[in-house]
């Protein structure tokens, strides 16, 4: 449809082909179509209130705007590209419907307020969304960690082996990153929870609006406070797209190690076949795609960041149309998230641990160096010495071909004194987790203690199943 606009009052010409094609953001921003509705029905009653609209006339536009709702929903609607955006294409429809009086909507707004209000509303369901699934994630990660509570790993440091630690604390380190995630989360949520509707275009309306009314009923904690400032801010979005690449760093770096885990060399762990797929030529592969996009997709989620960083900077204030630019970032990122956090949950709920190549890791590769270490300093070594002390153990192993845990009392006295015969306990690995009592450390009750911590967190952010 190519015709009269809605704005078209004081133009004489066309509008060219590639006018229409490049404001049009319809395509993607009529997802936002239910808030755009739910916003105008509260403004019409807004405009009743203040005696801009008679009763009749709020009902024909609240009765004209649900029946598009219902025609939306049901895929009857139709959006046209030179009617540029969900909120013009609403509008339109809505005149035709119900006649003249559906033209007194736009009274005492902009689009420019319109829009804000719109993006806020939609942001606003989306976190409530993403929190529910970023908390089935960290369930996932605190089933596991309390099921598999006797299985020990190595942790690494420079990715070579460092010291023994329970798997479950491993499980529950991602889970507090995404703890924080949350905390990311909300920020975004409460910097969206500012009212802009009632500004108009940029310098407020003539008209002695509702503005409290509008805030109460849309669900705002406040009202912004400057015309200018409300249609130029899109922070609220950047601090959604900050979120949102934080946590793709987070499930990037998780993925990257169940990839790393489930190689045949570590094994550690088998990713299920609801999670892997085939090589078109070779049949013995199980790919782990799944994991490898999750990493994959951190980056479109730091472009999308940047992306709008870059479309906000050096814009001067108030409204410009470059803003438009922020709904595909937006929605990308909020799509992108959604997505690998289900995808992460499957995996990491589907997943086989094999406890015993994890074990062996750890016995195999002097993972309670410092341990021992430790032992000596006690005894009154001094710590560099003991290193020292350790360090030439550790090379007689090497060439012995000798597994720590295989040395007795005696070959620890060829290297100090200072051992006892208790010594030879601390070359156990799970001896070695049981001894981190630090606040936490890896010992039993301090993984117990984080875990009943994780599950006090997951209660109060609500139901997760
Ligand atoms: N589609 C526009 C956007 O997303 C709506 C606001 C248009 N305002 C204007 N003055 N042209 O930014």
């Amino acid at each position: 449809m190519k015709g009269k606009k809605l704005w078209g009052g004081r133009f004489e010409q066309e509008t060219a082909t590639i006018t229409e094609k490049i404001s049009a953001s319809v395509d993607f921003d009529k997802r936002l179509y239910r808030q755009d509705i739910h916003g105008s029905i509260v403004h019409a009653e807004m405009l009743r209130n203040i005696g801009v609209l008679n009763d009749e006339e709020c009902r024909k536009i609240v009765n004209g705007l649900q029946e598009i709702l219902k025609e939306i929903e049901e895929n009857k609607f139709e959006f046209f590209h030179s009617l540029e955006d969900v909120h013009m294409n609403i509008e339109y429809a809505l005149t035709q419907k119900i006649g003249e009086v559906g033209k007194k909507l736009h009274t005492a707004r902009s689009r420019n307020d319109q829009v804000a209000l719109d993006m806020r509303l939609y942001l606003r369901e989306e976190c409530a969304l993403i929190r529910r699934l970023i908390a089935h994630v960290v369930h996932e990660l605190v089933t596991k960690a309390e099921t598999h509570l006797e299985i020990i790993m190595p942790a690494y440091t420079h990715l070579q082996v460092a010291q023994p630690v329970r798997f479950s604390h491993y499980l529950l380190a991602h889970a507090w990153a995404l703890v924080r995630d949350i905390g990311r989360l909300e920020a975004a949520e409460r910097a969206s929870m500012v009212l802009p509707l009632g500004v108009g275009a940029c310098a407020g309306v003539n008209y002695r609006n509702d503005r409290e009314f509008l805030r109460k009923k849309l669900g705002f904690a406040s009202i912004s406070q400057n015309s200018m400032d409300t249609v130029s801010d899109r922070d609220y979005i950047l601090d959604f797209l900050y979120f949102a690449a934080v946590l793709g760093m987070h499930l990037s770096r998780m993925a990257e190690e169940l990839v790393l885990w489930s190689t045949s060399e570590f094994g550690f762990i088998r990713l299920s076949d609801s999670v892997t797929t085939g090589s078109s030529i070779m049949p013995q592969k199980r790919n782990p795609d799944v994991a490898e996009l999750i990493r994959g997709k951190s980056g479109r989620l730091y472009g999308n960041l940047m992306s709008l960083l870059v479309t906000m900077k050096g814009l001067p204030l108030t409204y410009n149309r470059d803003m438009q630019e922020d709904k595909e970032p937006l929605f990308d990122s909020i799509d992108t998230v959604k997505m690998c956090l289900e995808g992460m949950k499957e995996m990491i709920a589907t997943m086989e641990v094999n406890g015993g190549v994890m074990r062996n890791a750890v016995y195999s590769n002097y993972s309670t160096a410092t341990d021992l270490a430790d032992y000596l300093v006690k005894k009154g070594v001094p710590f560099r010495e003991a290193h020292e002390i350790v360090g030439a153990i550790v090379k007689h192993c090497e060439r012995e071909k000798k597994d720590f845990f295989s040395l007795t009392h005696s070959d620890l006295q060829m290297f100090s004194n200072a051992f006892d015969s208790d010594a030879v306990n601390l070359l156990d690995p799970m001896r070695s987790t049981e001894n981190k009592v630090s606040a936490g450390g890896t010992a039993l009750v301090e993984v117990e203690k984080q875990i009943r911590e994780l599950k006090h967190i997951l209660k109060s952010l609500g139901e997760v199943r």
